[in-house]
């Protein structure tokens, strides 16, 4: 009885200091890899959005919407023009950041 009231008590420990780093990662912002992939993505999504999204309409502004609005507005776009979704996902990248 004993050692499960010991062993309970380390994996809560072990799962609290998982949970706290996991935190502090957060707060220290993006990796220099998150950073890279995001800039990545923002530049293809700037490629990719004044060819998907001029073909029905003038292709909006991304500053008309708020970042939550693109996220749905892209969910709808995407199924009407049918994008694939790595192509989708760099154009919300794109839309949601260049403000
Ligand atoms: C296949 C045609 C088509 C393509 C391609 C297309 N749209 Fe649209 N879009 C529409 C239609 C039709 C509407 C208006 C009716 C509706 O909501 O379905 C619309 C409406 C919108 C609106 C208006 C929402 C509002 O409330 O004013 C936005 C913003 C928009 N599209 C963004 C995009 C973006 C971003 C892309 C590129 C990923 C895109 N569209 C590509 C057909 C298209």
């Amino acid at each position: 009885m004993k050692s499960l009231v010991a062993r309970v008590a380390i994996i809560s420990v072990v799962m609290l200091g998982a949970a706290m780093s996991a935190h502090a990662a957060n707060l220290m912002g993006p990796t220099p890899e998150q950073q890279k992939r995001h800039l990545e993505l923002f530049h293809e999504g700037q490629a990719l959005w004044p060819i998907y999204c001029n073909h029905c309409h003038n292709a909006r502004n991304p500053a008309e919407f708020a970042p939550y609005q693109w996220d749905q507005i892209i969910m709808h776009m995407r199924t009407v023009e049918n994008l694939p979704p790595e192509d989708a996902a760099a154009i919300l990248e794109y839309l949601k950041t260049a403000r």
